[in-house]
């Protein structure tokens, strides 16, 4: 079938680009057309000459002198000063620990604590599971419990038992964005507070989380924000909360005096209180790395290629993949889509690992869910072109019916 848009059109486009230099400073194989930074983010070129010294100079000739002189103590705070701006929080209201996981359960903790007559965590059932599990296992010691609500439900839910409405902002499965600000401000019409995950937001999307009235925010480093694998995560709390906040893990670096070594818990003030011991280093200036590059970057105009390449590929599969199966699962309005696209297909998980033997990369997520990223620093409008290319053929030919593909790997 002739596309009305073809490859030379995607080339155009790919010479225009603004952002079109910032793909060299990504470490990506030739052969490879990578649509998976929604999962893993690209390496900086930067980042493996940043650790290198890190790992040479500051731990191996400054040894415990670099906690102070190479400034590993202020890491968590000042990486968290950085990622503000990029989530639109003022410089105090980011610190950087641990997991998203561990990071949202000290919050739903924290959150609970400051509403103690009321006792419900409301989520909706399309939330990442590893955050209902979270929701419910902080709400459980709390004396609290998780209410699990469809999406259309939760609006109704929002009743004075709730004390956080806990959601992702953008669906890791769909792509789909919430209305932060209508979403938050419901919240507290109900007199409960909002908690963000950002996860798939963080550098995918312009975020502007005081301005939208989010309360508290988590978000991992390893995706968009191409911190590198097990990277540590954000957590945001607004400022006018820090006064109120009780860490359910105190350590001795969130103690107002560590090196005081009181066996008394006494919190220091503002977000410090909610660090808890000693910060991942390596990761951490990793992450550093990947977030001053994300700096010097222009967002509105990353969001607008971002939209634009999710507007490409949509285009395309429907014009070259019709009746081949496959399903927009994202939202058509790019005003309430994230920066992938997820398409349905009945073989899905052959479709993607057809693909993948090709040199295209995206991911699957049960239970038929096809997940392209299109991450706007390093993915260009060619790839979408090609990679639309492999997925007709892959159907066309019927490689994603390869009997090999029966039997589903740990990660898909
Ligand atoms: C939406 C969402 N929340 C939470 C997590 C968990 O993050 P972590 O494994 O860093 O705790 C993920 C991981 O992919 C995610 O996509």
């Amino acid at each position: 079938m002739i596309s009305a848009v073809d490859r030379a059109t995607c080339a155009a486009r790919d010479a225009v680009d603004p952002l079109a230099s910032v793909r060299e400073q990504f470490v990506l194989p030739d052969d490879l057309i990578y649509l998976d930074g929604n999962s893993l983010g690209a390496l900086p070129v930067r980042t493996p000459a940043r650790l290198a010294a890190l790992v040479e100079e500051e731990w191996g000739r400054g040894l415990v002198h670099s906690w102070s002189d190479a400034g590993w103590i202020e890491a968590p705070a000042r990486v968290g000063a950085k990622l503000a701006r990029l989530i639109g929080a003022g410089s105090d209201e980011v610190v950087v620990a641990e997991s998203t996981s561990v990071c949202l359960f000290k919050l739903v903790c924290a959150a609970l604590a400051m509403q103690p007559d009321r006792s419900v965590v409301l989520t909706e059932e399309e939330n990442f599971h590893t955050d209902v599990y979270v929701a419910a296992a902080a709400a459980q010691l709390c004396g609290a419990t998780v209410e699990v609500q469809p999406r259309a439900r939760l609006l109704d839910a929002l009743d004075d038992r709730v004390a956080v409405l806990v959601l992702t902002h953008v669906d890791y499965r769909t792509g789909y964005m919430h209305d932060m600000r209508a979403l938050s401000a419901a919240a507290h019409d109900a007199g409960a507070l909002a908690l963000w995950d950002l996860c798939h937001s963080v550098a995918a999307v312009p975020l502007q989380v005081n301005a939208d009235g989010a309360d508290m925010a988590v978000g991992c480093g390893y995706k968009y924000l191409n911190g590198g694998p097990g990277a540590p995560a954000l957590l945001h709390v607004r400022a006018g909360l820090h006064g109120a906040l009780r860490n359910p893990v105190p350590g001795w670096l969130g103690h107002a005096e560590p090196f005081a070594f009181e066996l008394a818990f006494r919190p220091a003030s503002g977000l410090r209180s909610m660090i808890t011991g000693s910060p991942h280093i390596l990761q951490l200036t990793a992450l550093e790395s990947a977030v001053d590059l994300w700096l010097e970057v222009d967002m509105a105009a990353a969001r607008a290629k971002s939209v634009a390449l999710t507007e490409l590929f949509i285009e395309l599969v429907e014009e070259r993949c019709a009746r081949m199966g496959f399903e927009l699962a994202s939202p058509r309005d790019a005003a309430r889509r994230g920066s992938q696209v997820a398409l349905r297909h009945p073989d899905g998980y052959g479709v993607v690992r057809a693909l993948a033997e090709r040199g295209v990369v995206g991911d699957f997520r049960a239970p038929d869910i096809c997940r392209f990223g299109l991450a706007p620093l390093y993915v260009r409008y060619v790839d979408v072109w090609d990679a639309v290319d492999h997925l007709h053929q892959v159907v066309a030919e019927g490689a994603h019916l390869d009997p090999r593909f029966a039997e589903r790997a740990a990660i898909t």
